[in-house]
């Protein structure tokens, strides 16, 4: 199966990946995680992005549309893929349609995790995640059961994003309002579109994502 996980910034795209990739042995492709991890190692991308997403722009459709070909490359045929913060753009759209029909992959369900729009910046200033491993937490609405100590690893240094202030935020929800807000209707004509409430907490987020996925 592969889906598109929909949403704004702090829509939860990133931690329900995390549960579909236990539950289900999906793979992640987080175009957000694959540019950060770029950025981290100095590549010519990382180099080319880091500017763009300390604004919160958009990085080009090129780049992007590649890094994503690359990965699903190299995956097993037989392994389902999460889109994850891709596509964003009507051109990212065309694109991935071009390389899942290469790849021999279809899309099955776009998944709208519906938010109200003023309630993601208390949740993305409240992000943190394990230095070591990537688990994602919040302040208050998901802490680490140990105070301190990553659930996951149990490494005890923690991380936040450069773009995870109030600032940079309004300019992603600027950026996901005019240009991947408009990328539904490609998908609603396909009758594909399911939406899920996103301001429930997070298990029950994933149990509605499940249900969506049992058909
Ligand atoms: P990206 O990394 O994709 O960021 P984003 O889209 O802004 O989304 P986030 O990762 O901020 O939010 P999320 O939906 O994953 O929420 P999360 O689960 O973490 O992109 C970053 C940048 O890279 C872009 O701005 C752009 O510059 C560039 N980029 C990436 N892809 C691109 C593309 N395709 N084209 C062009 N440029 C691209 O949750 C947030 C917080 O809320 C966490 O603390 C979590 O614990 C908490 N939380 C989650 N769910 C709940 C819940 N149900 N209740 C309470 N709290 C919750
Ligand atoms: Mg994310």
């Amino acid at each position: 199966m592969n889906i598109i996980l929909l949403g704004p910034p702090g829509a939860g795209k990133g931690t329900q990946s995390a549960g579909l990739v236990e539950r289900h042995g999906m793979k992640q492709l987080s175009t957000g995680d694959m540019l950060r991890a770029a950025v981290a190692e100095g590549t010519p991308v990382g180099l080319e992005a880091k500017a763009i997403m300390d604004r919160g722009e958009f990085v080009s459709d090129e780049i992007v549309s590649k890094l994503i070909d690359d990965n699903i490359a190299a995956m097993p045929a037989d392994q389902g893929a999460i889109f994850d913060g891709y596509p964003r753009t009507a051109a990212q759209g065309e694109q991935l349609d071009e390389i899942l029909a290469k790849h021999g992959r279809k899309l099955d369900y776009v998944i709208e995790l519906s938010v109200d729009l003023d309630a993601l910046v208390e949740r993305i200033t409240g992000r943190f995640s394990c230095a070591n491993c990537g688990a994602l937490y919040h302040d208050t609405a998901n802490p680490p059961a140990k105070e301190g100590v990553c659930d996951n690893c149990g490494s005890i240094e923690f991380k936040r994003r450069p773009d995870d202030n109030e600032e940079t935020v309004r300019t992603r929800n600027k950026e996901y309002t005019e240009k991947t807000a408009p990328i539904l209707p490609r998908y609603e004509e396909r009758g594909i579109v399911k939406r899920v409430d996103g301001m429930a907490d997070i298990d029950a987020v994933a149990a509605s994502i499940d249900a969506v996925l049992k058909g």
